[in-house]
């Protein structure tokens, strides 16, 4: 964590940061993308040589292990190429298919999330807890949008007009991990976004559950994060979010 959070430290606010583009002209890939994955990589490999990676940019790293990492070496790489320090180091660990582990840092705000499955969930060694928020018309949400547009009923710009035609107010910070934190620190009463990877949202979903929160696809299905939707609540408006994202209000 802490060697991919100097990474970041290092390229932010560089004016030479080497970017390049992947899919959708949006989005990015920097050399610090790069450079974090690769010492993460290093340090995981010191000492677990042989455990199975899945990784953004390297993709899957196939090992013959029940432990399975899952890392974001950017999570919010268009907010880092801008040097809005609004962006992340994620990694999550899965055992046998289960999520046991979430660490999400972020160095310019010096936060650090932890979770570990049945242990709670932590910022900076302080246990945290979701909000007590029970109305989703009170609620302050979060969301995000993927880098090429997704045109299906309820879409994200069908559910987002909804909630604000409403009055209700929906941020957008640009890292799917940091949303997935706030709603575990209480700060957002709810997340929901239409197309995530597992390595956006692998580390973020188990700190909402060990903070006390539901996470579940859309129709309240139990969440994997190898399925695009995902809604994280407080626990206490998620039924209410269901029927809000699919149009039934
Ligand atoms: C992105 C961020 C963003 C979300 C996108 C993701 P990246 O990850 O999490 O908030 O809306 O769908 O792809 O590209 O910055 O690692
Ligand atoms: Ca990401
Ligand atoms: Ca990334």
């Amino acid at each position: 964590m802490e060697a991919g959070g100097r990474v970041l430290q290092h390229f932010f606010n560089n004016k030479n940061l080497q970017i390049s583009h992947k899919d959708g002209i949006n989005n990015l890939v920097t050399e610090a993308d790069h450079a974090s994955e690769k010492a993460i990589f290093d340090t995981i490999r010191e000492s677990f040589p042989d455990h199975f990676i899945l990784s953004e940019e390297a993709g899957e790293i196939i090992m013959d292990s029940e432990y399975k990492w899952i890392i974001d070496p950017i999570d919010g790489t268009i907010n880092f190429a801008h040097g809005i320090p609004i962006c992340c180091v994620s990694i999550g660990i899965e055992h046998k298919g289960e999520m046991i582990m979430g660490a999400v840092y972020n160095p310019f705000l010096k936060e650090f999330f932890f979770a570990e499955k049945g242990g709670g969930a932590y910022l900076n060694e302080e246990k945290i807890h979701v909000s007590k928020q029970n109305e989703v018309i009170k609620a302050c949400l979060v969301t995000g949008f993927p880098y090429t547009y997704i045109d299906m009923p309820n879409g994200p710009l069908e559910c987002f007009e909804r909630f604000i035609r409403k009055g209700i107010p929906v941020r957008r910070l640009g890292s799917a991990a940091m949303d997935l934190c706030w709603v575990a620190a209480g700060r957002f009463d709810g997340f929901y976004e239409h197309k995530l990877n597992a390595w956006d949202s692998a580390a973020g979903f188990l700190l909402v559950e060990e903070a006390g929160g539901k996470v579940t696809d859309f129709n309240g299905n139990k969440y994997s994060p190898y399925q695009p939707q995902i809604l994280a609540t407080n626990g206490n408006i998620h039924d209410e979010m269901i029927t809000w994202i699919q149009g039934q209000q």
